[in-house]
């Protein structure tokens, strides 16, 4: 049986939960395909660095355009983060034919409109789950399982480091920096924590979010983001004292053709389900004209559940492999919607 061949981009966190799961699962993803996935080039920045899986040397390069360019390849996965550089090289992948998986929120929401033209155009899938709220599958869910509903609010917690930040600092009473260092230590943060910390990380997840909930063409610079680097010990005790947890809390709403995305520190009721979300782990809830209330929850970043979203968007890309149905994903086209942004 001929393998499916993927070019890996990236074996920092998520790219080494990748590697684990390809191996360690290889009989149970071949049981639904059909056919072996095997990952036959790895792109890294050093080549020299000691590695936290064992990975045959030869299949590690320095150089993206020998993966993308190699016509053996059928689907890259990138996971190695930034926006300009990674754009250029998945666009390329795409003009290709090469399918395309990716748990990079910034790329998704800065040049998804694009992105997603691209793999219309050449017939390839461009999947994404990955890129919100690591292992909790939201955007199959809001792609999917909405399909026949229409959404009016979308709100949660998606992201896991300053969840995890919050709840220490409420818990235990750690201070902000000691658990800043924790959180990036265990895999959750960003290379630049910035985003994490002041509330961008979360609105390109809502900016992705809402613009598959509401399906309509949302904009990062429309959604407005405050993080959590001004929030005290004393603002926490002071509202946990009135009953309340401080959540970092993405809310997109949609009143008839006007939607409103925010992301900011919120004070949540103790008795509401979202106050009890804690450490790492990230939930949405999702209200639908029809369905009324549901909400999923789940680790929100982290090696191995970020992995299993991105293998879950690999076996789904080789099972529209086997059918001929790629590129079907991305036949999306949105409505424009009024946005109502701080300034209204
Ligand atoms: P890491 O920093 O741990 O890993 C990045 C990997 O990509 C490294 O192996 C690095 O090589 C490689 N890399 C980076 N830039 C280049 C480049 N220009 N050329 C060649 N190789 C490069 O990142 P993560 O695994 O944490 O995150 C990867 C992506 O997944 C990001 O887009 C992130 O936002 C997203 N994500 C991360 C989650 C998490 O929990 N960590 C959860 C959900 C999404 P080297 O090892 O040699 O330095
Ligand atoms: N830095 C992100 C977070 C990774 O903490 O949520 C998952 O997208």
């Amino acid at each position: 049986m001929k393998p499916v061949k993927v070019g890996l981009l990236g074996l920092g966190t998520v790219g080494t939960g990748v590697v684990r799961i390809v191996e360690g699962h290889q009989e149970d993803l071949q049981s639904q395909v059909g056919s072996p996935i095997l990952i036959s080039k790895i792109l890294v920045k050093d080549r020299a660095k000691s590695r936290n899986v064992a990975v045959d040397a030869s299949k590690l390069t320095e150089d993206p355009w020998e993966i993308v360019r190699d016509p053996e390849i059928d689907v890259i996965v990138e996971v190695m983060g930034g926006v300009a550089h990674s754009r250029d090289v998945i666009l390329e992948a795409l003009e290709r034919g090469k399918h395309v998986v990716t748990a990079n929120k910034d790329l998704m929401a800065m040049h998804g409109p694009e992105i997603l033209a691209k793999a219309r155009e050449k017939g390839c899938d461009v999947l994404y789950e990955a890129s919100v709220a690591g292992g909790i599958p939201i955007i199959r869910t809001l792609i999917e399982g909405f399909s026949s509903d229409r959404i009016t609010k979308i709100m949660g917690i998606v992201n896991g480091t300053t969840n995890y930040i919050l709840t220490k600092m409420s818990r235990e009473g750690a201070a902000y920096a000691d658990v800043l260092k924790e959180a990036q230590a265990l895999g959750y943060a960003e290379s630049d924590p910035t985003s994490d910390v002041e509330g961008l990380d979360a609105a390109r997840k809502m900016t992705i979010l809402s613009t598959l909930g509401f399906r309509a063409n949302v904009a990062l610079e429309d959604v407005s983001a405050k993080g959590i680097s001004n929030v005290t010990q004393e603002d926490i005790g002071y509202a946990k004292r009135l009953g309340y947890e401080v959540k970092l809390l993405g809310i997109a709403e949609r009143q008839d053709d006007t939607i409103s995305v925010s992301v900011q520190p919120t004070m949540v009721k103790t008795s509401h389900p979202i106050a009890s979300v804690n450490g790492v782990f990230n939930a949405v809830y999702v209200h639908g004209e029809a369905v009324g209330e549901t909400m999923f929850y789940g680790p929100g970043a982290g090696e191995m559940p970020t992995a299993t979203s991105v293998v879950a968007d690999l076996v789904a890309v080789v099972k529209n492999m086997k059918l001929g149905v790629n590129g079907r994903q991305a036949q999306l086209s949105y409505k424009v919607m009024k946005l109502k942004t701080d300034e209204q």
